[in-house]
């Protein structure tokens, strides 16, 4: 009786319920779509980078976070020849030419030393005020690299299938990648690189780390070419979406966040790379 009387009020109330849920669905994973293919971020990244810039509980003492009155030393300078110059600079770049992105690894062990070496080498870059925003986590026991996967494929399975859309998979086909990563286990060393966002002082007081993620991003190079001159392998990453959980696995503060994570070691013995052509000079400069 209800029903028969009011039926057209109940169906235009569940029309119109349906229509506004359809579209709140479209828009909501519309913008995932589009903050992913535009800034390749997640909407849970980019809510970690908003949180990352609220510094209001920053006290403006006027304090620098270094001695004031630093000593100034002299420099040590050994400069060199024209000749020497252009020899040297000349083996570095057929040096580093020959470095490519492994994707099967060896699973021997690297020694230790060599490790630390490569790490501390990172940690010989420039950074904003040298604020040195950097942490190395260094992964070689196999129940962490385990872990460690689980986390990045299971990550990376909705990556490939949800977020990252057509293009993205498309132009990644010719490296022949996917979610299951193999290497994670077989490297006998994973490096992940977190920015931190800031550190606290011995007065406990809040020490911003100005351009943290330019300078993790130039530690990282130089992390990576102390890799290829030690003989060994890597493969940069920035696996999405992963951030959280594995700060979280690696019990890391919430003023870190992750921004690479490497395995390294020996290529497997039928290893192969993509035969990519690197753009030749005049395309990479503009000389004034
Ligand atoms: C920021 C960044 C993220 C990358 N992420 C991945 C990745 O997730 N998976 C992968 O297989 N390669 C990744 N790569 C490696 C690139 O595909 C590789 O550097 C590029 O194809 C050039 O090859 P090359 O390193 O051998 O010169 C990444 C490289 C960079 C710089």
């Amino acid at each position: 009786m209800f029903f028969e009387l009011y039926w057209h009020y109940i169906a235009t109330v569940l029309l119109g319920y349906l229509l506004s849920r359809g579209l709140y669905v479209y828009l909501k994973y519309g913008k995932i779509k589009r903050n992913v293919i535009h800034n390749f971020k997640t909407p849970d990244e980019i809510a970690e980078d908003n949180e990352e810039n609220d510094n209001d509980d920053v006290e403006e003492d006027c304090i620098p976070a270094l001695p004031k009155n630093l000593k100034h030393i002299p420099f040590v300078y050994n400069r060199l020849s024209e000749e020497e110059m252009k020899n040297e600079s000349d083996k570095y770049f057929q040096f580093m030419n020959k470095r490519r992105s492994v994707r099967n690894f060896s699973s021997d062990p690297v020694p230790k030393e060599v490790l630390y070496n490569i790490i501390k080498t990172a940690g010989t870059g420039p950074s904003g005020a040298h604020t040195e925003p950097w942490t190395f986590a260094l992964i070689t026991s196999l129940n962490m690299k385990q872990k460690i996967k689980e986390i990045i494929e299971s990550e990376e399975e909705i990556n490939y299938k949800k977020r990252m859309g057509k293009i993205w998979t498309t132009d990644l086909k010719p490296f022949k990648t996917n979610w299951v990563k193999e290497y994670l286990t077989t490297a006998p060393a994973l490096i992940l690189v977190f920015k931190q966002m800031y550190s606290f002082r011995d007065d406990g007081k809040k020490k911003l780390h100005y351009y943290n993620e330019q300078s993790v991003g130039i530690a990282t190079g130089i992390l990576i070419s102390a890799i290829h001159v030690s003989g060994l392998v890597s493969l940069i990453s920035t696996p999405l979406n992963c951030g959280p959980s594995l700060r979280t696995l690696l019990n890391r503060p919430n003023s870190e966040k992750l921004i690479y994570l490497l395995p390294l070691g020996y290529p497997a013995d039928d290893s192969t790379v993509p035969d990519l052509k690197r753009k030749d000079l005049q395309d990479i400069m503009e000389e004034y």
